[in-house]
């Protein structure tokens, strides 16, 4: 069973580093003439925080942070003074002066205070509580005194934890916002903020720079305890974790807590602009990331900084406009980008006047616009032009038809990449330098690359041969027989396709990038690029082997794989379909898959995880069932993806990887209290699922019902199912046209409300479903789950 654990972890890395050994001196306070420095500490009475200072990794500049003292990563909760690092700790100390608590540097210069009017006391205290409030008050005897003077829960820095509050101040019109770090590495207050609505303080939004939100939760619906624009938040207090919202005349606020308390949850206002919900998981050490809220990387406003491009599809979220570069290569390489990007040569406008030096446009295709253009007039795409030529704070333009001439000034922010198979057609013309489009650089390159394509198309057709024929030789040595695995070349890999060319690309994952491949001789895999692989050479071999001879109809088959230092890749079989959540989510009308297709859909995936659990040497838990690792091949036969990997990567994930895996709308509630999983976590996440192929929805896709206002779909399905005589038929799919077995309608809405019991007791095994689908096995009305109660 522990195996199978360590399967399933999903870790993330926050602003984590490894804990040093603190030395603690006063208990839990700190009081007149007594001082904090170097690397001494305070830790409240239960020894669940600790306060001291503290540096981010990879910097010279220390911080009074508290942080849990039982995470072994360090993990801080509040940083004091976030603005105004201290560099040498020993000359620097923290004390109380004054009655208030103040950190002196090394000049014993006050850098921070928690600066109240002076109470001219000699019994003031600074107290580390055991929900990880800092508070200063008046006399050590403690727990009697109700007032503190100061407390750090009013001053809320990124890391919303159960017990305080997200609270506005009615009489002020302030929001307590929590506010994310500027990057990985310094924790000053950067562009993202959590934060009460202050028009409707029962809505909590994320704002960019304290200007534009661009995330909000829609309101709070007391009753269903959940957000009208998260409705899958209704499932939170099956993971027993509890939100309240209170208003009176002088604030509104919201809380939340967790049922057992030795749970160790976060809620964080992340570098990504987006808030992250995550627990410790004690056994493994890791922190496992459950929720994140905007769903999409993209959604975040700004998320790759002025003049950068957001791309959700691609490994890198973020490039840059041709002609500009990251501001901070640094923070781009540690994949934090709301620095954005700056030109590469300086515009010249004015200067540039009749001296035919003039600014050029550069035309970028199938980008989202940037927000707040300006209208101009003009009659056509020249004049528009004009207009931003002449005009020389003007960045960008476009035209088309319907909205004439726009113009955009300044930095171009929230730029989105758009896919192919977007609709509309839109295009920008970006400002760039002349130098950019006549430097003699740029010439020679040109002519280098014509160059380069002109001899290598004559040297193609030699190669292609001599490439033939190496392929049969790799084929012949390495698969003697039809179902072992074949060892590939790194060559021959990014060869098939077209070195990991975009164009090529299928997809991406939790564990990296697949890309299609074509050999030599026409035939077709999918080629997965593993990212963030923590395993020896030999460990990876024992794993792909072990993978390499499952076999079913309905489990994706490994072909191969490459093993070369740090280069980890695998082949599978190509399946022309790809995967289920483009049939469901993102058909076209006249592509909606049929009801007999589904069926057989939801039967083969619940053969291939029974097989999984049932009939392998060690039982596999797959971990992540979802749509997107149901794959489809061209007579839409399903075969599941992706299991097994968690292991083959091994257990440090590298910081592309904490990007959310399973949402919260799959994961079985014991996942997240971090109890040990079964293989009853799959039919959790499969009944999930097959609720979305009934209704060709994600379950988290916000509804708006007539009389209801949202629905969260579950809920409908249990109460459905659960009445004699529901209306089965409303839960379908409406693109079906009523077009469906009944009876197969009814069954599959019944098994998946089994799957999502709370209790995995309740839950039926894998190979159940599959009797059950098959119609070998009856079952009788379920229950309605409780977190589905209210
Ligand atoms: C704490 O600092 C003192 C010197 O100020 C040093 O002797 C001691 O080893 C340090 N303790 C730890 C645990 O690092
Ligand atoms: C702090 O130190 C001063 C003088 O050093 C002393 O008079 C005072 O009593 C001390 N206060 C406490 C609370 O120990
Ligand atoms: C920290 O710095 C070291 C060397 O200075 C570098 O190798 C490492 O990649 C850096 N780590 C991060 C997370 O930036
Ligand atoms: C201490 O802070 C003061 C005020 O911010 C600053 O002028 C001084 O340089 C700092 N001392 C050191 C050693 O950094
Ligand atoms: C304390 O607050 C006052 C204004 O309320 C401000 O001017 C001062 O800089 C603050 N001091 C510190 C050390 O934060
Ligand atoms: C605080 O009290 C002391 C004596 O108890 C007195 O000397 C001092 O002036 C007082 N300070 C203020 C700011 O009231
Ligand atoms: C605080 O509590 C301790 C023991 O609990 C007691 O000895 C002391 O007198 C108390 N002090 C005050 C000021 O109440
Ligand atoms: C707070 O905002 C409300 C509405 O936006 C306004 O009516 C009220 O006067 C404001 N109060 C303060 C103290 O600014
Ligand atoms: C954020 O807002 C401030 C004040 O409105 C502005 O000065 C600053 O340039 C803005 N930051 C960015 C990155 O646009
Ligand atoms: C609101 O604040 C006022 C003044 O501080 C206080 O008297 C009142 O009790 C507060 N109301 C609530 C509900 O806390
Ligand atoms: C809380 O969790 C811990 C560890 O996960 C467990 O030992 C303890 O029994 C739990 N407490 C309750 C009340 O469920
Ligand atoms: C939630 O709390 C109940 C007790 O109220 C407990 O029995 C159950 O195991 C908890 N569920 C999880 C997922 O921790």
């Amino acid at each position: 069973m522990d195996t199978n654990k360590i399967l399933c972890l999903m870790p993330v890395i926050f602003l984590c580093l490894s804990l040093e050994s603190y030395v603690s001196f006063g208990g839990d306070t700190i009081s007149v003439n007594q001082s904090l420095s170097g690397n001494q500490t305070i830790v409240s009475a239960a020894g669940v925080f600790q306060l001291g200072f503290f540096t981010p990794r990879n910097s010279s500049n220390y911080y009074i942070a508290i942080w849990y003292k039982r995470v072994s990563q360090l993990t801080t909760i509040w940083v004091a003074n976030r603005e105004k690092p201290i560099r040498d700790i020993y000359s620097s100390v923290l004390k109380i002066s004054d009655g208030n608590l103040v950190l002196f540097n090394e000049s014993q210069v006050p850098i921070w205070s928690t600066n109240i009017s002076s109470t001219n006391s000699t019994s003031v205290v600074a107290v580390l509580l055991d929900d990880g409030n800092l508070v200063l008050r008046d006399g050590p005897n403690s727990s009697t005194i109700l007032l503190y003077l100061w407390q750090s829960f009013d001053h809320p820095a990124h890391n919303w934890i159960p017990g305080s509050k997200l609270s506005f101040n009615k009489r002020t019109n302030q929001s307590q916002r929590f506010t994310s770090w500027k990057s990985l590495d310094d924790p000053a207050p950067g562009l993202f903020s959590l934060e009460l609505d202050p028009s409707e303080t029962n809505q909590i939004i994320i704002v960019w720079n304290r200007s534009i939100q661009y995330w909000k939760s829609g309101s709070w619906d007391e009753q269903r305890e959940s957000f009208s624009l998260v409705p899958e938040m209704t499932m939170l207090s099956s993971y027993n974790l509890s939100f309240s919202y209170f208003s009176n005349e002088n604030e509104s606020y919201f809380i939340y807590s967790f049922y057992n308390s030795s749970t160790i949850t976060q809620n964080i206002m992340d570098v990504s602009g987006q808030i992250k919900v995550s627990t410790w998981l004690d056994d493994s050490k890791e922190w496992s990331l459950h929720y994140a809220q905007a769903r999409k990387q993209c959604e975040v406003y700004a998320f790759c900084g002025a003049f950068g491009i957001c791309n959700d599809k691609s490994i890198q979220f973020c490039n840059c406009l041709t002609g500009f570069e990251p501001t901070s290569q640094e923070d781009w390489n540690q994949q934090v980008y709301p620095g954005g990007c700056a030109r590469k040569s300086k515009l010249e406008c004015e200067n540039a006047v009749g001296n035919g030096r003039e600014d050029q446009f550069v035309e970028n295709p199938r980008i989202g616009f940037p927000t707040n253009p300006q209208h101009a007039t003009a009659n056509n795409i020249m004049g528009c032009k004009l207009i931003c030529l002449k005009n020389c704070s003007c960045s960008a333009y476009a035209y088309d038809n319907n909205n004439g001439c726009l113009i955009w000034t300044g930095d171009l922010f929230n730029l989105q990449q758009l896919g192919e198979d977007d609709d509309e057609v839109k295009t920008l013309h970006i400002r760039l330098a002349y130098s950019e489009f006549s430097s003699p650089t740029n010439k020679k390159k040109l002519i280098i690359v014509a160059v380069a394509v002109s001899s290598g198309l004559v040297l193609l057709g030699l190669t292609m041969f001599i490439i033939k024929r190496r392929w049969r030789t790799t084929i012949i040595s390495t698969n003697p027989t039809e179902n072992s695995l074949m060892a590939f070349g790194y060559k021959d890999l990014q060869k098939a396709t077209n070195n990991f060319s975009e164009t090529e690309k299928l997809g991406k994952g939790g564990f990296g990038s697949v890309f299609k491949g074509t050999f030599p001789d026409g035939s077709l895999i999918a080629v997965k690029k593993l990212e963030g692989i923590n395993q020896g050479e030999k460990q990876f071999r024992t794993e792909v082997s072990i993978v390499g001879v499952i076999d079913h109809v309905n489990l994706i088959r490994l072909r191969g794989f490459c093993s070369e230092g740090s280069r980890k890749l695998l082949a599978y079989d190509y399946l022309p379909n790809g995967s289920l959540d483009k049939h469901l989510f993102h058909a076209k009308d006249s592509q909606v898959l049929d009801w007999k297709t589904r069926y057989q859909i939801a039967l083969g995936a619940a053969r291939g995880l029974a097989y999984l659990h049932d009939k392998c040497r060690d039982t596999i838990i797959h971990c992540d069932i979802k749509p997107e690792n149901i794959l489809l091949d061209a007579d839409f036969c399903p075969k599941v993806a992706d299991f097994r990997l968690a292991k083959l990567v091994g257990r440090e994930f590298s910081r592309v990887l904490t990007t959310l895996r399973g949402t919260m709308g799959y994961l079985a509630p014991e996942w997240i209290s971090g109890q040990a999983i079964t293989p009853k976590a799959d039919v959790y996440s499969y009944g999930m699922m097959l609720l979305e192929i009934v209704s060709g929805r994600r379950n988290f896709q916000v509804q708006h019902s007539e009389d209801e206002g949202t629905a969260f779909f579950p809920a409908t399905v249990a109460i459905q199912v659960s009445t004699e005589g529901g209306d089965v038929l409303s839960l379908l799919d409406s693109r079906l046209n009523g077009n469906v077995n009944v009876e197969e309608l009814s069954r599959i809405c019944t098994v998946a409300c089994w799957c999502i019991q709370d209790d995995e007791i309740q839950r039926p095994t894998m190979s159940q479903v599959v009797q059950i689908l098959e119609g070998v096995l009856e079952v009788s009305q379920p229950p309605i789950p409780r977190f589905l109660q209210a």
